[in-house]
């Protein structure tokens, strides 16, 4: 019989009155049963980050820090079990979950040093202007108040990490909501934080449903949310909370775009290999996947068959086998959807040249090239292993191509050309353009969000930082200065 994970309320574990089951997405098995938190429970979670607000914005930073690199060290110590737990609740290949578990060590290890340079304070003079004679201003920043992190289920530890280090590294308490599909990774954050000195109430992980989230949007004492997950959610948060302070990570439809340039075979194989990796990384199922590959005329012949070639190559199976690239979707509705959408463009004349097919929550990865430009898959964020093929005259056309789209996460652009790279980062209309590679990259310590739909306000663990506080002036009077 499985025993039931107990959540985390105000740093201790409680169990509530019913449960729910997390299984695989692979092979429907048990992984775990989670216990719901109760609404008084919830409550008390709530009541006790509001209160202990004043006295986790005052702890040392030597305690803050300590308690971040105790948990990156122990996320290290314990990497193989998460990768497992992050394989088995999520379905994602065991070398994609030990590549996010190392991710996670670093996110809580920035944050860690982060939390030590922090908020040291900046000196401005005000005697420019006689009325400003004798007088300094110390400014430096203080928490917006209790954080509500929302997660998603694609990176069920990484971006749980995302919203709790930096809440941690400024001393604002934070109730974080894990996935429903995936909360377990979570919740050995949670085990990790129980570890430390951190003042109790500073910190819960509330397995609550989904339903259970507009109670704790709307809650007065939360008034930051940090929320990734899909632009219809995201937005309807943001819209019934507007006077709230919200981040919202949301979709892409990632881009890769490949110049005349990059045109050696050499090159283009780099290219073919990058693109078919990553529009398949995890299903697909990563803002930043690759959906679009945007290709010059010049050299969109000879880079079709290699990208065909190096999608059909991706290992398709079981997830805890190091061999597989790609594992099934979260779920097998998640798999129907991507194949209605691909049936929906196939039906409007696109080509199918690799993929198409579903087994159960697996689906294969798909290559398409003449997709209607009104098709749902041109349109919308697949967040599933298939990718479109379209082909352009030249830099600008590629750059409108990019910029065609409410989404504006991030884009890859294929170039040797320093200047074409200048001109990709001013034309394109996306939180980070990344040259010489796919879309698909994020380094956990850099700004990382969108324009457009994609949301608003960054992550990245000094960004969030700077997020989740706000400026406060100290003005001294009567200085010689
Ligand atoms: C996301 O899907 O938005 C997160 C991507 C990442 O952290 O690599």
């Amino acid at each position: 019989m499985t025993s039931t994970h107990a959540f985390w309320l105000a740093g201790r574990q409680a169990t509530g009155e019913t449960a729910f089951d997390v299984t695989s997405p692979w092979d429907g098995r048990l992984v775990g049963r989670v216990s719901v938190p109760t609404e008084a429970q919830v409550e008390e979670a709530v009541a006790a980050a509001y209160a202990v607000r004043d006295e986790f914005a005052a702890t040392p930073a030597h305690v803050r820090a300590a308690a971040l690199d105790h948990v990156s060290k122990r996320l290290l110590e314990r990497t193989e079990e998460l990768a497992q737990l992050i394989s088995a609740e999520n379905g994602k290949p065991i070398k994609w979950a030990r590549g996010e578990v190392g991710r996670a060590v670093s996110v809580f290890r920035f944050a860690a040093e982060e939390a030590r340079r922090f908020n040291g304070g900046e000196a401005q003079r005000l005697d420019t202007d006689a009325g400003g004679q004798g007088r300094l201003a110390l400014t430096r920043r203080f928490p917006k108040g209790v954080v509500l992190g929302i997660a998603p289920f694609n990176f069920p530890l990484n971006l749980c990490a995302h919203k709790i280090a930096p809440a941690i590294a400024v001393g604002a308490p934070i109730i974080l909501k894990p996935a429903p599909a995936t909360p377990l990774s979570g919740l050995i954050l949670g085990e990790l934080l129980a570890e430390t000195e951190l003042p109790a109430g500073s910190w819960s992980v509330l397995t609550v449903p989904n339903e259970q989230m507009p109670a704790l949007v709307q809650d007065e004492r939360l008034p930051v949310i940090s929320f990734t997950g899909s632009d219809k959610v995201g937005y309807a948060i943001m819209d019934s909370v507007p006077r709230k302070h919200c981040t919202l990570e949301l979709g892409g439809n990632g881009a890769a775009v490949v110049l005349a340039d990059f045109a050696s075979e050499q090159d283009l194989d780099w290219a073919a290999t990058r693109i078919a990796t990553f529009s398949n990384y995890q299903g697909g199922q990563s803002c930043i996947s690759v959906q679009r590959v945007i290709a010059d005329a010049t050299v969109y012949d000879r880079l079709l068959p290699k990208i065909v070639a190096a999608v059909e190559a991706q290992v398709t199976g079981d997830p805890s086998d190091a061999a597989t690239d790609v594992g099934p979707l979260v779920s097998e509705d998640a798999a129907k959807r991507v194949e209605s959408w691909v049936e929906e463009a196939v039906r409007g004349g696109a080509k199918l040249l690799a993929g198409g097919k579903r087994d159960g929550a697996a689906y294969a990865p798909t290559v398409l090239t003449d997709v209607p430009a009104d098709a749902t898959l041109a349109c919308e964020e697949v967040f599933g292993p298939v990718l479109t093929v379209t082909r352009v005259q030249g830099e600008a056309e590629a750059f409108t191509a990019v910029n065609d789209s409410k989404y504006g996460l991030q884009a890859g652009v294929f170039t040797h050309d320093v200047q074409t790279a200048f001109r990709a980062h001013r034309a394109l209309e996306v939180g980070g353009v990344i040259v010489g590679d796919v879309p698909s990259y994020r380094a956990d310590q850099m700004p990382y969000g969108g324009a457009k739909q994609s949301g608003v306000g960054r992550e990245g663990v000094a960004f969030a930082m700077d997020d989740y506080t706000y400026e406060r002036v100290l003005v001294l009077t009567g200085l010689a200065l």
